[in-house]
Formats: C-alpha cells, sequence, structure tokens
C-alpha cells in the first residue's frame, strides 16, 4: 500500500517538474532579457537541479558573470528542483529522448557521464579542452571519468566530497561528547550519548540522502579498496562485510534517525543540526554552503568551525568519497556556439574561484587561489591531494543510473520493512544485473 503511495507521489513530482521545464519554461527561469534589438534568439538554455542552498547562489554568480560578458546572449535557468538529480534525471531523459535538449546539461562525472555518452547524446569536446587548455589544469583521475575511447566529455566546474559528519559543537558538549567519533564504535557510543540528552542522534532525509548515507557506511566498512572491487564484475555484494555494513546501517536508520526523515530534504536534515535539534548529519560538503553561505542567498550565515562542525564519516578518515558536477554539449544544442563558449568559461579559474567557495565544493582545477575559500574547503583542498580516492554511488561516478535505479529499488523496500537479508539478496541481484 505504502509503496504504491510512494510510486504515485514520485510520479505527479515528475510530471509537475516535467511540466515546468517543458510547458512554461520562463517561470523557472531567471532569464534576464537581451537588450531590445539585440540577438534575443540566442539564449543559453542550462540545465541543472541547483535551485536551493549553496547550490543557486553559486550558479546565479555564474549567471552574473555570463551574462554581463554576454549581453546578446543571456542565460536561460532551467533547474529542476530536488537534490541529487532526484527529479532532474527523469525530466532530462524525457527531454533528450524527445530531441529536446538544453545547450548544456548537468551530469556527473563517471558512469552517468557514460550514460549519455553511449546514447549518443553527447559531443566529444575535445577541442574545448585544447582552446582553453584544460586538459594540463585538471587532475588526471578526473579526467579519466569524462573521457571515453579517448574522447573528452564534459568540464568538471567542481569536485565535492560526500563523506562528511556534519555535527553541531554546542550539542555535543551538552551531550557529553568530548571527541569527535572516528571509529564506528566511538559513533555509537556518541549517537548513544546524544540519544540519552534528547536530540536526535542523527539527522537523515528523503531516500537518496539514505542512499548516500549507506555509500558512507559502507565506505567505512570495506575501506576504499573493497568499495572500489564491489563495482567491478567480480564484485562480491554476498560477503560478510556488505552485511555488516547493511546492518550498521539498520542499526542507523531503526535506532539513531528521525522518524520523518523520508519527508525531509538534505537543506531540512541539515538544518535540524544548525538548530540544535540533532548532533550529526551525513552529507556532501554542499551543505558547507548551505551552513555558512549568506541569508540574502536563502542559507544560514554560520560561523564554521563553531556553529558547526566537521569531520570524515566515521570509519573512512583518510578516504575522500568523491564526485564532481561535469557541464556537456548535447548533440543537437539549440545554441551551439554559446554553448561552447559557456563550456569554455566554466573551465576557467574565475568561474571556479567564483562559484566553487559558494557552492561548497573544490575546484576541479589544481591551480586555485586558496586563500578565496572559508575554513571547510582549506581542509578539504588539503584532504584531496593526500586521502584515497573512492567514487561516489549516488552521485554518478561508480554506477550508471539503470544501476542506481536497481538500488533505489531495493532500498526503497529495505526503508519499509528492514529486512537485511532481502536487501543484500537484492544488492547482489541488481550487481548481476548491472556489473559490466
Ligand atoms: C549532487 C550534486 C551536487 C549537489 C547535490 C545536492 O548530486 O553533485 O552538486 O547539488 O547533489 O543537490
Amino acid at each position: 500500500m505504502s509503496k504504491v503511495l510512494l510510486g504515485s507521489r514520485t510520479r505527479l513530482a515528475f510530471v509537475a517538474a516535467l511540466a515546468l521545464v517543458l510547458v512554461v519554461p520562463a517561470a523557472a527561469s531567471a532569464r534576464t532579457k537581451a537588450p531590445a534589438g539585440s540577438a534575443a534568439s540566442c539564449e543559453l538554455s542550462v540545465f541543472s537541479w541547483w535551485t536551493g542552498g549553496g547550490e543557486a547562489a553559486g550558479l546565479t554568480k555564474l549567471i552574473g558573470i555570463w551574462n554581463k560578458s554576454n549581453p546578446t546572449c543571456q542565460f536561460k535557468n532551467e533547474t529542476v528542483a530536488g537534490g541529487a538529480g532526484s527529479n532532474a534525471k527523469a525530466v532530462l531523459a524525457q527531454r533528450l529522448s524527445a530531441n529536446k535538449p538544453p545547450d548544456s546539461f548537468q551530469g556527473h562525472a563517471g558512469k552517468e557521464l557514460q550514460d549519455y555518452i553511449k546514447a549518443g547524446q553527447v559531443e566529444p569536446i575535445d577541442f574545448i579542452y585544447k582552446q582553453y587548455g584544460l586538459s594540463k589544469i585538471m587532475p588526471k583521475q578526473l579526467i579519466s571519468q569524462i573521457t571515453y575511447k579517448g574522447h573528452l566529455y564534459s568540464v568538471p566546474v567542481n569536485i565535492h566530497r560526500a563523506n562528511v559528519l556534519w555535527f553541531n559543537p554546542a550539542v555535543l558538549k551538552k551531550a557529553g561528547i568530548t571527541s569527535v567519533p572516528t571509529t564506528w564504535a566511538q559513533f555509537i557510543a556518541a549517537l548513544d550519548k546524544a540519544k540519552a540528552a534528547g536530540v536526535i542522534p542523527l539527522a537523515l532525509g528523503e531516500q537518496w540522502t539514505q542512499k548516500h548515507l549507506f555509500e558512507t557506511v559502507l565506505i567505512s566498512t570495506l575501506g576504499q579498496s573493497g568499495w572500489d572491487k564491489l563495482w567491478t564484475k567480480g564484485g562480491n555484494w554476498n560477503s560478510a562485510g556488505v552485511k555488516t555494513a547493511v546492518d550498521r546501517f539498520n542499526t542507523l536508520l531503526t535506532k539513531y534517525t528521525n522518524s520523518d526523515a523520508g519527508s525531509l530534504t538534505w537543506q531540512d536534515a541539515g538544518k535540524l543540526v544548525a538548530d540544535g535539534k540533532a548532533a550529526f548529519n551525513v552529507m556532501g560538503d554542499w551543505q558547507d554552503g548551505y551552513f555558512s553561505g549568506t541569508t540574502a542567498g536563502g542559507n544560514l550565515a554560520l560561523k564554521p568551525g563553531k556553529d558547526y562542525g566537521w569531520a570524515a564519516v566515521p570509519g573512512s578518515v583518510g578516504v575522500y568519497d568523491w564526485l564532481s558536477d561535469s557541464f556537456t554539449l548535447p548533440k543537437g544544442a539549440p545554441h551551439r556556439a554559446a554553448a561552447i563558449k559557456w563550456l569554455g568559461f566554466l573551465g576557467s579559474e574565475k568561474a571556479q574561484d567564483t562559484f566553487n567557495p559558494v557552492k561548497g565544493s573544490i575546484p576541479a582545477r589544481q591551480d586555485a587561489k586558496t586563500s578565496l575559500y572559508g575554513p571547510y574547503l582549506k581542509w578539504a583542498l588539503t584532504q584531496w591531494k593526500t586521502d584515497k580516492l573512492a567514487g561516489s554511488l549516488t552521485h554518478g561516478v561508480v554506477a550508471n543510473n539503470a544501476w542506481n535505479a536497481s538500488i533505489d529499488t531495493a532500498l526503497g523496500l529495505f526503508i519499509q520493512n528492514h529486512d537485511a537479508a532481502a536487501f543484500q539478496k537484492a544488492l547482489v541481484a541488481a550487481h548481476g544485473k548491472n556489473a559490466s
């Protein structure tokens, strides 16, 4: 029954989002009209899911620079709300199959991008890399995730970290948690103390944030190399390690999280920590943009290090669970020349060092002006250089959209029935069906 309800609600959200983009794009747009007499037909339509928190604030900065330097080709902001692209990806798939692509769209580096490449929906952009000298400036590991059969397919604007434990220092103090947990045992002990102090131990949001949490628990439990193996043909999802991770995840869900998780966005869950109603939350570092950004941009204007703190998710110290937002050149882009210019701009130091300090991500370029970044991002910049890298599941690096969808279905059931054995079995089946 609840499964049916969930299905229809998801469909409703999808239809509403689709209508927003296909029928009344102007309503969802932050478009500025081109000056009278200019080539009004040139509009740069860019598709993303950056509608709130530091996401929207960062995008607004980029739009500002773009519109100033391109008065005859203004930005048309085609966003579809829903963290992690939970609605946007379905809308995008519809548009691409209906041959109605935007001029550029957000796609995660890695397997998610490969879906679009293999479907022939995006153009190779080696010439943009050549023109703007981007190959030398981006990290090699990232370049390999946007290259397919020797060709480059997107411009990464940032690198995010997914395995971050955010906390409220005042709440920890009140609960008698004297140090930030680094091991699983310490984490459980801290969650117990928070529970005894009458706060939500671990704030949680809607389903994709639960997958995000599960991903970090798997990495903490299996380590980086164990995690990497899961995504290969020989990966063993039936292992004792995966069982431990599923059990740990179940413990978090059933003992330490808020009961209304399913109806909260990632910002809602983060705000529980910010407001002192919860001790911890696991979320990607876009949370730093939301916590520290200005209230004018809809953010919380908290003081990093004082009002909120951060650490690696316990058990994953020294591992950077990473992802990257990259932008593409769709085949049949209505304003191809403007889209090429946009991609060159996104790769520039100016765009990356303007966008990322607000978005809560480190730049993809390796020549960032670190002085422009806040305390959390300075920490992340250092960690990126020394940590082992683990690609994100929830944000498209290690598994494509189909594998993600199989895991989503299994997780949707698990959240309702908490049948750990059935969940693991479904994960094994998802691997069998999708690993290549
Ligand atoms: C991720 C995306 C981030 C951030 C986050 C929450 O998938 O890469 O840029 O937007 O979702 O919406």
